[in-house]
């Protein structure tokens, strides 16, 4: 340990991504697997406290006025409605751009939303600044409304949205839940107790979100709570389903998958029913492979199981990684997040790990959607990356919990305050289910070209 400290204050002092490191890789990933065991009471029975469940919200603040008025009952409807700004944003990168201010956000508060997790709820906790929440996403070259939450549900009426993903996912589903608390609460329809698997019914609108609690995506399990690291070694079946989630998502219209964190710890990896390497685990006679090699290789198995769905009809959204923010130092060594202001884009840069992530699930999404493609499968990028890789502002820090409190993660710079940045993802997430009708065309018009070529 004493070699890899003296690794650590190698560290750049009060340069931004502090996680790129200098030293020899095994000690960033050893950092890394540190950091991530930590984030990791996932989930936390603070939702089915519904102690705060209200009915009605004081003060809804008001719609955005961009589009309230152009409520879509139809994705064909969409394509024939919308038909300008909908030519206008396909030709338009909507993931490239600044974060602008935006006085009028945010659009509901920890008061108003039952929904916010314990620790992701930093007004509770006392986070003096609030700037952070008043930011809005501007692509270059076109305008992304703000999330709409009544066209939202209007244009998922009878459909169903599943989070396929760790408790970034969770995060994310409880940032939507609250931008749609304006217009609805869902009801708890949950098939189980466990908090790992909840699903929600928005009555009014016969909508169903589900969230499924799978951190590699895959099957794993925890072979040994210590580890080389003392912080748990996982094995990582790299060519078996996670079944609690694959035999659940058929009937799902649209899902969201995501995944990233939990492979920077020590995991061993199992293909053809036999150990064929790890990341990480210092055990005699298994090689290491290094982290990339199984998350690559997990993705792969979980986009191939989606296509090899028999029944399902649904989009796929990939929604990609969301960097976090240590600065000054890693997660347990005084590393922080302090900022309480966006980066412009032209401040920092995708690189290192995020970057290698990041490219690994382009790649694989690529490969999937051709793949879904023979079958009449839609693969979406929600590629959110470079939005959240500008938000190091965005995060909990030590506004997650009580000063008091001991917490193994004391500085959160994973997760995301609600409201914060990632409200910005169901903005995103609107505009795509916007596009789609229009999407559809272009693709049906691409497949017959194809055919007569
Ligand atoms: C909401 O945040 C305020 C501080 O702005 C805090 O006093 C209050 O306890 C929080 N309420 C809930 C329900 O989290
Ligand atoms: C609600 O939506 C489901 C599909 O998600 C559909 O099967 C069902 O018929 C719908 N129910 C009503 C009352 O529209
Ligand atoms: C399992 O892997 C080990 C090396 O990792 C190899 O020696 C052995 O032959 C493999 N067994 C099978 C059944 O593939
Ligand atoms: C980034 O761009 C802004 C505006 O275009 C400019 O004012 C600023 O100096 C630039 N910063 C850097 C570090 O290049
Ligand atoms: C904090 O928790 C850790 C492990 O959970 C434990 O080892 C330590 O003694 C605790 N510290 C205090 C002050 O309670």
């Amino acid at each position: 340990m004493k070699h890899h400290q003296a690794n650590i204050h190698e560290v750049p002092q009060g340069k931004y991504q502090a996680l790129i490191l200098k030293p020899p890789r095994k000690i960033v990933l050893l950092v890394f697997a540190l950091l991530l065991l930590t984030i990791i009471p996932f989930y936390y029975p603070s939702l089915s406290n519904s102690l705060f469940l209200r009915k009605t919200i004081p003060n809804p603040p008001s719609l955005p006025s961009s589009s309230s008025h152009d409520i879509i009952s139809k994705e064909e409807e969409a394509a024939h409605e919308e038909l300008p700004s909908i030519t206008n944003n396909l030709k338009c990168d909507i993931f490239t751009g600044e974060w602008v201010p935006n006085p009028e956000a945010p659009y509901y508060t920890n008061t108003t939303c039952w929904a916010i997790h314990e620790h992701q709820n930093c007004q509770k906790y006392g986070r003096p600044d609030s700037e952070f929440m008043k930011w809005k996403w501007k692509p270059d070259g076109c305008e992304l409304p703000v999330f709409n939450p009544a066209q939202f549900l209007e244009l998922l009426r009878g459909k169903s949205l599943a989070f396929i993903g760790d408790s970034v996912a969770r995060n994310q589903m409880q940032s939507m839940m609250c931008l749609l608390s304006r217009v609805e609460y869902p009801i708890d329809v949950s098939y189980t107790t466990d908090e790992k698997y909840k699903r929600w019914k928005y009555t009014s609108y016969n909508f169903t979100m589900a969230s499924f609690w799978t951190p590699h995506l895959i099957k794993s399990k925890e072979a040994d709570v210590h580890g080389p690291t003392n912080t748990g070694l996982f094995g990582l079946y790299l060519d078996e389903l996670d079944e609690a989630w694959t035999s659940e998502v058929e009937e799902f219209d649209y899902l969201i998958i995501s995944a990233g964190h939990w492979f920077f710890r020590s995991l061993v990896y199992h293909e053809n029913n036999n150990i064929s390497g790890c990341h990480y685990c210092l055990l005699e006679n298994v090689r290491d492979l290094g982290m990339y090699y199984g998350y690559r290789k997990a993705i792969r198995t979980a986009l191939k199981a989606i296509n090899s769905l028999e029944n399902y009809k649904g989009i796929t959204y990939l929604r990609t990684f969301a960097p976090s923010h240590f600065e000054n130092g890693i997660w347990n060594q005084g590393g922080d997040c302090v900022r309480t202001k966006p980066f412009r884009s032209n401040e920092t840069q995708l690189e290192g790990a995020n970057l290698e992530i990041y490219m690994i699930q382009l790649e694989e999404f690529r490969t999937a959607e051709k793949e879904g493609r023979k079958k009449g499968l839609k693969y979406r990028l929600l590629d959110t990356t470079q939005a959240t890789l500008l938000r190091p502002d965005g995060h909990p820090s030590r506004y997650g919990h009580w000063p008091h409190e001991n917490v193994t993660l004391y500085n959160d710079c994973v997760h995301w305050c609600l409201p914060g940045p990632i409200d910005t993802w169901s903005d995103f997430l609107l505009e795509m289910l916007k596009m789609e009708g229009m999407k559809s065309a272009e693709e049906k018009l691409y497949s017959r070209d194809r055919r007569m070529h």
